[in-house]
């Protein structure tokens, strides 16, 4: 159970970055009301690019993703937030919405851990943008969030998330089989694990050294 008073969390709200890439200076905020706008035209435009990699949703996608339905979303990632169980942020380049990235189930006590999941919009696409992204919400979920443990969930098929995942000292751990109703059926998913021990220094910093990143 989770210890904070409401609204009180480590690590919540946050501002994070930035972070140079070849797509531009990545940073990440909380999600906002006013995200409606940018949130549904990227994800009405890039539907193809995102539908076979999130949950199956209830009614058709124009429908889920229209800017209507932000509001209702945003409230229910707020709560989320302000019971300490979730970080909603907003991946932004150059200072535009551009994606999202989320820490999810966070549970506190003995297990300190939680998952992390992003997408980010498809005119970026290979330019360093989720790498740069999911360092900043590492080394935040093993900073101020003061988690142990974080995981993340990839189908097999993807293989662009699969190197970010990779770019970031994720480790495989096992194949989880009809894991998530994704994209309208039963899943296999990866599951890959990082520990706090397993990061020496920040993330950030190893992109930096390999060259895959700068800090301005
Ligand atoms: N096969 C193998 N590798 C590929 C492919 C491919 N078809 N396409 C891209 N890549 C590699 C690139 O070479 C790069 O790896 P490298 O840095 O080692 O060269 C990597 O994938 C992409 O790295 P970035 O540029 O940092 O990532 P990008 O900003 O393009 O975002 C993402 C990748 C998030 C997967 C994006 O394509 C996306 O949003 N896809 C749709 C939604 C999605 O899949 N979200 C992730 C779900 S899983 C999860 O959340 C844990």
């Amino acid at each position: 159970m989770n210890v904070f008073r409401a609204g009180q969390h480590p690590g919540w709200p946050a501002r994070l970055g930035p972070v140079l890439v070849a797509g531009g200076a990545v940073t990440l905020r909380p999600v906002r009301f006013r995200d409606a706008a940018a949130w549904s035209r990227i994800r009405l435009r890039d539907r193809d690019h995102l539908e076979p990699w999130e949950p199956t949703g209830r009614g058709s996608w124009e429908a889920r993703n229209h800017a209507s339905n932000w509001p209702s979303l945003w409230t229910s990632l707020k709560a989320e937030a302000r019971r300490g169980a979730m970080i909603p942020l907003v991946i932004e380049v150059d200072g535009q919405f551009s994606g999202q990235l989320t820490i999810g189930n966070i549970v506190r006590g003995a297990l300190r851990s939680g998952w992390i999941g992003y997408w980010v919009a498809k005119d970026l696409g290979g330019r360093g943008v989720a790498t740069a992204a999911l360092a900043l919400g590492l080394d935040h979920c093993f900073g101020p969030v003061g988690l142990h443990r974080v995981e993340a969930t990839v189908r097999p098929e993807n293989l662009a998330s699969q190197a970010v995942l990779r770019n970031v000292g994720f480790r495989e751990e096992g194949m989880l089989r009809r894991y998530l109703d994704v994209d309208g059926a039963w899943r296999d998913h990866l599951l890959v694990g990082l520990t706090v021990e397993e990061v020496l220094g920040t993330v950030v910093d190893r992109l930096v050294k390999e060259g895959r990143a700068a800090l301005p």
